[in-house]
């Protein structure tokens, strides 16, 4: 409905909180490289986020939700279209449970600045390493994986939650180089490439393609905030979530707890799926 949306007011409370900032600091490039400033410039990347989102709001309005659209609720289907959803060896683990996210502004064992605890936090997230499972299930993948000569019958994969944990932890510590050092490149991964590899960069766009891939569609909310005397966005919903410790269980139970020797080529004697698409 479109009298649902009305124009905002032409300056903002949010408006004048950037141009006060502004006002007080000056935002160079050394400035945000420098990390006393970086929780000033997480406050502006979150200022400029909502204030995108409320121009959003101000520059749609005339195409009403209600056009084309059939908004009355209706039994969820999951529409996988022609496409089942591939065999994952850890696809049992998979429980679904309700989870509500942190309120914005609260401080979690995860957050900064990090301390040994923070560290060991995050490293337990997902120092489950690398899987052990059995030649029939490998069999099963859509991709090929080796077997490893230590053990008959066995193949490894990690799953990659975790390989996408360890990636937002390396961007975590590339915000705090005087702890953890400022990121090294290292020679391209790509033979006959010139130019370096970039890990950081590597796991911003490996995050990029997971959160793209997964499209988390959970309404985020505005809601009046007598504090502040305006609406405001809040992300502590409720989301529908996989169960994380039936999924480190999964992983421990099956985690290789040896140094494999990765320069022995097995080979594999099992077919595989055909390749989809
Ligand atoms: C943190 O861990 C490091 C390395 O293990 C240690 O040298 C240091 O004393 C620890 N710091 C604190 C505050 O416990
Ligand atoms: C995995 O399989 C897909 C589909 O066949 C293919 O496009 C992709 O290149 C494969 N990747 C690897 C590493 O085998």
């Amino acid at each position: 409905m479109t009298s649902n949306y009305r124009p905002l007011p032409q300056t903002s409370p949010l408006d004048e909180d950037v141009e006060e900032r502004s006002k007080t600091k000056s935002l160079d490039f050394k400035h945000l490289k420098q990390r006393s400033n970086l929780p000033l410039l997480l406050v502006i990347l979150i200022l400029i986020l909502f204030v995108s989102l409320s121009l959003n709001v101000l520059l749609i309005p005339r195409s009403s939700p209600k056009a084309g659209c059939d908004c009355s609720p209706k039994t969820p289907v999951t529409a996988w279209n022609d496409l089942e959803p591939l065999y994952s060896p850890a696809q049992d683990a998979v429980r679904y449970e309700r989870r509500v996210f942190t309120q914005l502004g609260v401080r979690t064992k995860y957050h900064g600045p990090p301390t040994n605890e923070t560290d060991e936090a995050w490293d337990s997230l997902y120092n489950m390493g690398i899987s052990r499972i059995t030649s029939s299930e490998a069999a099963l993948l859509p991709n090929r994986t080796e077997s490893i000569p230590e053990e008959e019958g066995v193949s490894v994969i990690s799953l990659d939650v975790f390989h996408q944990l360890h990636c937002l932890n390396n961007i975590r510590q590339a915000l705090w180089p005087e702890r953890y050092g400022v990121p090294e490149l290292i020679p391209s991964l790509i033979k006959g490439d010139p130019t370096p590899f970039d890990h950081v960069d590597h796991c911003v766009n490996i995050l990029r393609e997971n959160i793209m891939c997964n499209a988390d569609v959970t309404p985020d909310v505005w809601q009046w905030d007598e504090d502040k005397q305006m609406s405001f966005p809040r992300f502590d919903v409720v989301h529908t979530c996989r169960n994380w410790e039936a999924i480190i269980d999964w992983a421990k139970a099956r985690q290789m707890n040896y140094v494999w020797d990765m320069s022995i080529h097995v080979g594999h004697e099992h077919d595989h799926r055909p390749p989809i698409g």
